[in-house]
């Protein structure tokens, strides 16, 4: 079994299932770029310091970039018997370059390296991600900007509550994702330090310098502990919890889609492309992509538990263990790209009813606290003035109308304090425009913040 790398050592060959099972390469290929990437900076500062030769280094230079090449035309081939990535770019990096290739791993591990790589590939897709979160921000606030008028019920226990504006209902979801993109961007600090010169776990005897590595491959710093840097894989968790929670997100909108595109509600009507028909049901649009998100919420927190139970009873310093940490974290970077690729998308093309959203707000007493209020303004404490229009609400329910539509001598029969000027506080543009404080759904309101919302993803 002359392929592997350490065959020296071993009398036998592992069985093709053990082969099969501790293979990665089926799956860690895809750090490929990265760890050619992080072998070139490797090489780089091996020349610069002295421990391999500059014809050496041009050589691999050489040799890598026709490993890309090949790589990118799909002529590589991959082999199980090289188990990793690593190893199968390396042997053939002797193939072609012979000795120099064999000097690159000096002073370097696969432990070293693989954390290396995958810190690179978890910072592009943070790079990506906060890109497409700002799409996202950005389409939210577009549309947010076009109702920031428009009357939508605002619900509690998915009853009708108070009168809000759809712009400001948008707005709320603006700002989760603002709040995801904050999270991405703080982890990407804790990802971005480099493990390279931590060798094995005990660091090298060869002179390096990890800053200049650093500094070639874009690291903030290098990480200060070398079984740390080879073992610990909390920045692949942080990600994924950020990715969790921004498909928590994604899910909570995904379930308010579903259920306003319902012919039962129909406030929205989500453009064609986004839906599916069914097989037997002539008349069905259903709104897939929504329900898929939603669906798919479940395996990223999948991963994200996997990860955690995956480091959770690990010895320092590297172990097996970790190589499981790549597919989960591959799928859940993966499911957020694709999902906020399509939700701000899907997101610019939904057809607002404003009618049905309206009609739904006039049916709940949604101004009841406005009435309250006026009460209160009028020098009724707040709990007589709830009593009040409890009262009047019960009435509205017998008689099957609005508050509203009561006459001024009923209103009064339940609090003598009410006047002539209540009407204009029952009315839901009265009641949403009352509310203009910072945070409030009045449209002025909700056009400044969709605004500056717009503005700060406008390179977006
Ligand atoms: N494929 C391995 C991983 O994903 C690379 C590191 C292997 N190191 C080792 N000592 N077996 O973690």
């Amino acid at each position: 079994n002359k392929a592997q790398a350490w065959s020296a050592r071993f009398s036998e060959p592992v069985s093709d299932l053990v082969k099969r099972y501790t293979a990665s390469v089926g799956f860690d290929q895809r750090l490929a770029r990265q760890d050619i990437q992080g072998s070139l900076a490797h090489a780089e500062m091996l020349a610069a310091v002295g421990v391999i030769s500059n014809e050496d280094y041009a050589a691999i230079q050489k040799g890598m970039a026709s490993i890309l090449e090949e790589i990118d035309a799909g002529r590589f081939a991959w082999s199980i018997d090289l188990e990793d990535v690593h190893l199968n770019i390396e042997k053939r990096l002797v193939e072609l370059i012979g000795d120099a290739g064999k000097r690159l791993h000096t002073g370097r591990s696969r432990n070293d390296q693989v954390a290396t790589d995958i810190r690179l590939w978890v910072r592009g897709e943070i790079d990506h991600a906060l890109e497409l979160l700002g799409h996202m921000r950005h389409a939210l606030a577009g549309l947010a900007l076009e109702h920031a008028a428009t009357i939508l019920p605002g619900f509690t226990h998915l009853q009708v509550a108070q009168p809000v504006t759809f712009g400001h209902h948008l707005l709320a979801y603006a700002e989760m994702f603002g709040r995801d993109a904050e999270r991405l961007a703080d982890c990407r600090k804790r990802v971005n330090r480099l493990p390279l010169g931590a060798a094995a776990l005990a660091g090298t005897t060869f002179p390096i310098d990890r800053e200049r590595v650093a500094t070639t491959l874009g690291f903030d710093g290098v990480c200060r502990n070398s079984l740390d840097a080879v073992s610990d894989r909390d920045f692949a968790i942080e990600f994924c919890a950020a990715a969790a929670l921004i498909m928590m997100h994604i899910s909570r909108l995904s379930e308010e889609l579903v259920l306003w595109m319902s012919p039962r509600v129909g406030f929205i009507d989500l453009a064609d492309r986004f839906c599916t028909g069914s097989s037997i049901m002539p008349q069905k649009k259903n709104p897939d992509v929504p329900e898929l998100a939603r669906g798919k919420t479940g395996r990223v927190y999948g991963h994200l538990m996997a990860l955690l139970t995956l480091m959770k009873g690990q010895p320092l310093a590297y172990n097996k263990d970790n190589q499981e940490d790549k597919e989960g974290l591959f799928d859940a970077a993966d499911t957020i790209r694709d999902t906020l690729t399509i939700f701000a998308d899907l997101i610019g093309g939904i057809r607002v009813r404003p009618e049905a959203m309206r009609q739904a707000a006039l049916q709940g007493y949604a101004t009841a606290t406005d009435l309250a209020d006026y009460l209160v303004r009028k020098g009724v404490p707040f709990r007589d003035a709830h009593e009040a229009v409890a009262r009047a609400v019960r009435a509205c329910e017998d008689k099957r109308c609005d508050l509203s539509d009561l006459a001024l001598e009923d209103l009064q029969s339940f609090h003598s304090a009410i006047g002539q000027d209540v009407y204009g506080f029952l009315t839901l543009e009265g009641s949403v425009a009352a509310r203009a404080h910072t945070g409030g759904t009045a449209p002025e309101r909700v056009r400044a913040e969709a605004e500056r919302i717009l503005a700060q993803t406008a390179a977006a």
